[in-house]
This record gives structure tokens, C-alpha cells and sequence, in this order.
């Protein structure tokens, strides 16, 4: 069975490419490579000991993307390709409504010609108002976001439950990711973000193999236990089992479902330093900042819905999390 797997060249579709190489799916990637590179695909290859097919297109351009469908028989479309940059997002709104919701309207389009219409879609918590109480549920109210690409997220979460409302062939499942870490654990592939990393655990990773002086700790007196804040950590290649467990399930399960992909369990920001610490066998210089705009003391997921409904639960430990990334940034120091 052919899946296509757009963005599949980035950090959570190269890791999500290798899971379906491995359970048995035929993979076709579409990616521009704009915030990607080419040797993550030949890394899951290698790994996968599998080949895919690989087209560098941009799936805002219409032509190209029926050339895809053309040429192969696509049975899904699991959808990572997006921007996805908080703060850029409020810089340059325009590029992240055309890339994420542009982008999203012409893949749907070129899939309903052709007769595919079945979606998971890589949507995130940042979708969920903010005035929510964690645990998180999905059914909890969601749009008020705080940026341009949490409501580019929000968005498309609506345009396809529209579509799947209007449409009974049109099945859809939106996958609302909490904070994914780590990396395959043959340290082959990875994160490997372009400039300064914006998250948490990227920036750790540099500062442990000597990239930057030290972590600095975005706000130190939130009513927490040790006063930072608390998310909920799950490990990349949970996640990407989970996209083939939603893939199964929308296989045999018409309309529009949405799922929290998360552990259940936050971690606070001096948590996940010592787990690292632990990890790389090194204490890692900390630095008290401000809080940073726009964040929240505590999210973590309730997830069992995608316990109950997919037969999916995150697995791995901080600990492997870290140990995991560390493996990776310690071989891949300057990314592929
Ligand atoms: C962020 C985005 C979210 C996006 C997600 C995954 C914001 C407000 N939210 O989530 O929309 O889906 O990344 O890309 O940007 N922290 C530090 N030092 C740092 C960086 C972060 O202490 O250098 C703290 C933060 O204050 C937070 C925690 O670490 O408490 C996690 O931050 P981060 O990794 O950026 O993820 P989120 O903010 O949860």
C-alpha cells in the first residue's frame, strides 16, 4: 500500500517515513526542502534497507502535485509540510497562511481529483485555548490561538472536518502532537534545526555538545513545583507509531476524528535538563531568563482516546528521550 508523505524529508515525517518503510508501506515523499535536507530520506533508506520515491516539489504547486498522483496509486496522505516557526510566524503571517493553509487547499484539491481522500494531518496542542486546564481532552475548546501558526493549525484542522462533513468519501485524522524529543535510536537521523533552535530540547542538545555557553531558562516563577514550566515530552518515534496506528484506523473508520498524541506526564523544564545531564554525562550550565511570550505554566495531554480508539500509548522515558537526542547531536553535531 503507497502512502504519500509530504515533508517527509523533516523531523517528525523522516521519522515517520522510516515507520511505514519498516511496517510494510510503500512511501512517496513530496518536500521542497526548504527547512529539510535530501540525506535524512537517504538516511531512512539506508535504515529502512528500502528505497522511496522522492519528489522535490512544493505541494502549493498544482501541476507537479498531479503529476505525483499520476504516477503512483496513492492509497493516504499522511501531511507534515508546513512552516512551522512560532515567533517567524508573527513576523511574516502571509508566508505561514499560504505554506500551511495555501499548501493544504491545493494537496485536498489535487486528492479529491484523483479520488484519494484520506488524510492524517499533523496538527498540534498549540490549537487548544489556552484557558484550558491539563489534563488536555479533545474535546476541550480550541481556535483561540496566540500566533499565526497555531491558527494556520486551527484552520486546517476546520477545513477538513468541513470537507469531511461535506463530502462522505473524504476521511480524515488530526493528530494534535505535544512536545516530540529525541531521535531514532540508531542516532541516524534527527533534528536538525536551521540557526538558533526556538524549543527546549534542540538548544540543550547544542549546549551539550558545545554549541552555546549555556540553557536559558525561560521563566523561573510560574506556579509550578520548581517554578518553570511543564510539558509534555513524548519521543519522536512514538510518535511516528502513532501516524501508522491513525493510518489503520482511518482505513476502516469514516468522518473526522481528532486525537492528543502525548504521554500523559509533563516534565518541567529543569526536569528535562537533568534528564539530559544524565544523558550526555555532563552538568549543563543554566541561566534564569524572564518568561517568554505567549507561554503557559503547564500543558500536558490526556491521552486516552488514542489509547481507547488507536491502540496507541507512548512508550519511551525522558530518560531514552534524551539519551536518544544526545546519541544524534554527539554524531551529528553540525545537523546532516
Ligand atoms: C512550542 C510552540 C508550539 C509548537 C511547539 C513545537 C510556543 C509558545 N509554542 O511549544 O506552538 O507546537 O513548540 O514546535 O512557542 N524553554 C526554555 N528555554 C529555551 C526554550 C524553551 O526554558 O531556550 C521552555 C519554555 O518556556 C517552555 C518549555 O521550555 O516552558 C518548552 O518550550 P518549547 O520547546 O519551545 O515548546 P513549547 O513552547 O511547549
Amino acid at each position: 500500500m503507497s502512502i504519500l508523505v509530504t515533508g517527509g524529508a523533516g523531523y517528525i515525517g523522516s521519522h515517520t517515513c522510516l515507520a511505514l518503510l519498516r511496517g510494510g508501506y510503500d512511501v512517496i515523499i513530496v518536500d521542497n526542502l526548504s527547512n529539510s535536507n535530501p540525506e535524512s530520506v537517504a538516511r531512512v533508506e539506508e535504515l529502512a534497507g528500502r528505497k522511496t520515491v522522492f519528489y522535490r516539489a512544493d505541494i502549493r504547486d498544482a501541476v507537479e502535485l498531479e503529476r505525483v498522483f499520476r504516477e503512483n496509486s496513492v492509497e493516504a496522505v499522511i501531511h507534515f509540510a508546513g512552516l512551522k516557526a512560532v515567533k517567524e510566524s508573527t513576523e511574516k503571517p502571509l508566508e505561514y497562511y499560504e505554506n500551511n493553509v495555501g499548501g493544504t487547499l491545493s494537496l485536498c484539491r489535487a486528492m479529491s481529483a484523483c479520488g484519494c481522500k484520506k488524510m492524517v494531518f499533523s496538527s498540534s496542542a498549540t490549537v487548544y485555548n489556552q484557558s484550558n486546564v491539563s489534563p488536555l481532552t479533545e474535546d476541550m475548546p480550541a481556535g483561540e490561538t496566540t500566533n499565526p501558526y497555531g491558527t494556520t493549525k486551527y484552520f486546517i484542522e476546520r477545513i477538513l472536518a468541513d470537507l469531511c462533513k461535506a463530502d462522505q468519501d473524504w476521511r480524515a485524522s488530526l493528530l494534535r502532537y505535544f512536545n516530540p524529543i529525541g531521535a531514532d535510536k540508531s542516532g541516524r537521523i534527527g533534528e536538525a534545526p536551521n540557526g538558533r533552535p526556538n524549543n527546549l530540547v534542540p538548544f540543550v542538545a547544542q549546549v551539550a555538545v558545545g554549541k552555546h555557553p549555556h540553557v536559558e531558562v525561560t521563566g523561573t516563577d510560574y506556579p509550578t513545583p520548581d517554578g518553570t514550566g511543564i510539558r509534555d515530552y513524548l519521543h519522536v518515534s512514538d510518535l511516528a507509531d502513532g501516524h501508522i496506528k491513525a493510518l489503520e484506523r482511518l482505513m476502516k473508520t469514516p468522518g473526522c476524528e481528532t486525537f492528543n498524541l502525548g504521554t500523559g506526564k509533563g516534565s518541567s523544564v529543569l526536569e528535562v535538563i537533568a534528564a539530559y545531564e544524565r544523558a550526555c554525562g555532563k552538568k549543563l550550565p543554566v541561566v534564569k531568563k524572564p518568561r517568554r511570550e505567549g507561554d503557559i505554566a503547564v500543558c500536558y495531554s490526556d491521552p486516552s482516546k488514542a489509547q481507547k480508539l488507536l491502540g496507541w500509548k507512548a512508550e519511551k522515558t525522558l530518560d531514552e528521550m534524551c539519551e536518544d537526542s544526545w546519541r544524534w547531536q554527539s554524531l551529528n553535531p553540525e545537523g546532516y
